[in-house]
């Protein structure tokens, strides 16, 4: 039987953390940090993903402004927006929720984002901070991970670590965070040969493959730390992540429930990168 690691509680203490911090920051600067969140077209899980957004911001004391463009907007009229919000000084955080509609080119929109306020770190330039280990901001759902590993009294250091899936938003940074805290990673993906020799050795194995009930049992070492970063949709409809809990569950020495485990994390990191933002601007750092 392994012990749940429970994101709710995890993100909902740190949220609560943050919450103080805030409130000790605007009292100290008169500042309120505030977030930006931009959202073109009507994708119905970014809606629901830019709506809880909204509603961290608010629970730990932030400014929280969301901007809806149509679907038909247009790359000038969206880097517009984006340079107008660079040159606003009340705005310390911008997010652009992805994927964006056809037609417009996320890459363009990250390299247009003030790398200061690119709260969600994935500018180039944050991402080689990141590589190089000067960190500016962490990519929320990998910070996320490594933080409830942390709070979970999980040791990283010499640890066999297999990070499944080699995403710009998760596989890549994840693979760096871990080594940072002196993990031995191994990056698994498609055409990856003989996956489960790679997962078997794995004392910390994180999923993020976007595929329901991927990992199997056979795939997990017993005893090893179970981390699955997925959100599907089953055949059934309901909400399942990239391990197949029921038979990994029981081998595994701590595992991430879905929903509840890594999800609530993310927004968690967003909030704490927000607040660095505002820091950062009251003090001239970038
Ligand atoms: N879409 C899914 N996850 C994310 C995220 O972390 N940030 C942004 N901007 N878009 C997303």
């Amino acid at each position: 039987m392994a012990k749940l690691i429970d994101g709710k509680l995890i993100s909902a203490q740190i949220r609560a953390e943050l919450k103080e911090e805030t409130k000790a920051f605007i009292a100290a600067t008169g500042v309120t940090p505030k977030l930006t969140v931009i959202l073109v077209g009507e994708d119905p899980a970014s809606q629901v993903y830019v709506r809880n957004k909204g509603r961290a911001c608010e629970e730990v004391g932030f400014a929280a402004e969301q901007i809806t463009l149509p679907a038909t907007t247009t790359q000038e009229e969206l880097d517009a927006l984006i340079d107008r919000l660079n040159a606003d000084k009340t705005v310390h955080g911008i997010l652009v929720q992805l994927p964006l509609p056809k037609g417009l080119s996320e890459e363009r929109v990250l390299l247009r984002i003030s790398p200061e306020k690119d709260v969600d770190a994935f500018h180039p330039y944050n991402v080689g901070r990141m590589v190089a280990g000067q960190i500016t901001y962490l990519p929320c759902t990998p910070a996320g991970v490594m933080e409830l590993i942390k709070r979970s009294g999980i040791s990283v250091a010499g640890k066999d670590c297999v990070v499944i899936g080699r995403s710009n938003i998760v596989g890549k940074p994840m693979a760096h965070l871990l080594m940072q805290a002196n993990g031995t990673v191994t990056v698994c993906h498609s055409r990856t040969k003989e996956l489960a020799e790679h997962t078997r050795r794995a004392d910390i194995l994180v999923a993020a493959i976007g595929k329901a009930d991927f990992v199997t049992a056979d795939m997990v070492k017993p005893g090893a730390v179970v981390i699955d970063v997925g959100i599907n949709r089953n055949a059934e409809g309901k909400l399942t992540g990239d391990v197949d809990f029921a038979s990994v569950e029981p081998i595994a020495s701590y595992i991430t429930p879905v929903p509840g485990g890594v999800g609530p994390m993310t927004i968690a990191m967003l909030m704490k990168n927000t607040l660095t933002a505002a820091k950062r601007a009251v003090e001239g750092e970038i």
